[in-house]
């Protein structure tokens, strides 16, 4: 992939991803706090204790966040983690046996890794850990991990049918989280004098959540019936379509902020397919597509230097690797590298 890519139509890549409204902001001063010293200190009684009464108020909800025993015990215990082999051969049953074993696997496996999430989230240091958009973050993983938790076990089809309900329910709560940490971390990047805690926070953070929301979706796959499928693992993936498809969607971006766009070639093993799983790639394809296609260069108001960290660290979960070799005035050349699934040789686990 050569060229440099920069401008606004990339903008609109990421856009579309509405911010979720979480009702309460925690640790937000309250607006009248703010009055002038003078104000303050005549202030009657009545709104003293209201002050009194907001200060206590906001302290029970940051209490909240540490003082959660069950998350702590979740915390404690190992991860399971699947090979794609296992979750391509683990055989599909007319009676619908599989979902069932898979939600009870899900079930079982959510809130553990949800808790590991949460340990991590507290482990950031304060300043950070208290930024609001990081904060909801924080609150989203307690709320899901407690709506998982108290499910009730999977008996039958019936109550599986509740929990995909939930699980799809959550995939889409969640779905601006790379999003809102980019922000976070951007709005106190001032604070940030450890780069590299922060690096490791996102890698883990990031990664895990791409496990989490590959069985999560996954599972919710295994309930349709289609012959290129098994859940999320397309048995013939073709990459030549599906960087096609990130092409055209980067092409009509350009094309309607700029009227143009440029042609791309794709050469090589075109016709190749193999077993693998598409989902990280719509993550990677986009954000080096957005790094690399562009008419002309241009603002770069909304960027957070998070695509390819980011894709790095997918690729790498994966068993493959991301790496960039940029000349001056020449191009850039990217290579991805992604390790195959079909059960030979070591692979990655989900
Ligand atoms: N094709 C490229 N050629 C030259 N420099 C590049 C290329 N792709 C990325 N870079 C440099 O690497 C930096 C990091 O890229 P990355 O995709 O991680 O962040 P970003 O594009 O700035 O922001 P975001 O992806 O979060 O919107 C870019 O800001 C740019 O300086
Ligand atoms: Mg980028």
């Amino acid at each position: 992939m050569r060229g440099r890519v920069t401008g606004q139509a990339m903008e609109l890549l990421g856009s579309g991803a509405s911010r979720i409204s979480v009702s309460r902001l925690f640790l937000s001063t309250p607006a009248k706090a703010a009055a002038p010293l003078s104000d303050r200190r005549f202030r009657s009684t009545s709104s003293m204790s209201s002050y009194t009464e907001l200060a206590r108020e906001r302290s029970k909800t940051v209490t909240s966040f540490y003082n959660q025993s069950a998350i702590d015990a979740s915390a404690e215990k190992p991860s399971v983690r699947l090979t794609p082999a296992t979750m391509l051969y683990a055989g599909k049953s007319p009676d619908g046996q599989h979902v069932l074993s898979s939600g009870r696997y899900l079930h079982k496996e959510l809130p553990v890794r949800i808790a590991h999430r949460i340990k991590g989230f507290r482990s950031l240091p304060f300043i950070i850990g208290c930024n609001p958009t990081i904060l909801q973050v924080h609150e989203l993983y307690i709320r899901a991990y407690h709506m998982l938790s108290d499910f009730p076990a999977i008996k039958d089809q019936e109550t599986e049918a509740r929990y995909s309900k939930l699980v799809k329910q959550l995939l889409d709560d969640h779905k601006d989280v790379v999003t809102m940490l980019a922000e976070g971390f951007r709005e106190c990047r001032k604070h940030i004098t450890d780069e590299t805690l922060v690096r490791n926070f996102l890698d883990t953070t990031l990664t895990s959540r791409l496990g989490i929301r590959m069985l999560a979706t996954h599972h919710l796959a295994l309930h349709e019936d289609n012959p290129d499928f098994v859940g999320i693992i397309c048995r013939r993936l073709s990459p030549k379509k599906i960087i096609e498809k990130w092409v055209d969607f980067a092409r009509r971006l350009c094309e309607h902020q700029y009227g143009n766009s440029p042609r791309v070639r794709i050469n090589g093993h075109v016709a190749a397919r193999f077993p693998f799983i598409p989902l990280p790639l719509d993550y990677i394809l986009p954000e080096l597509l957005k790094n690399n296609i562009s008419v002309m260069p241009l603002v770069f108001s909304s960027r957070f230097g998070f695509g390819l960290p980011t894709s790095r660290a997918y690729a790498e979960y994966l068993g493959g690797s991301l790496a960039i070799q940029s000349m001056q005035g020449i191009g850039t050349d990217v290579y991805l590298r992604l390790r195959h699934i079909d059960g030979k040789g070591e692979s990655f686990r989900v």
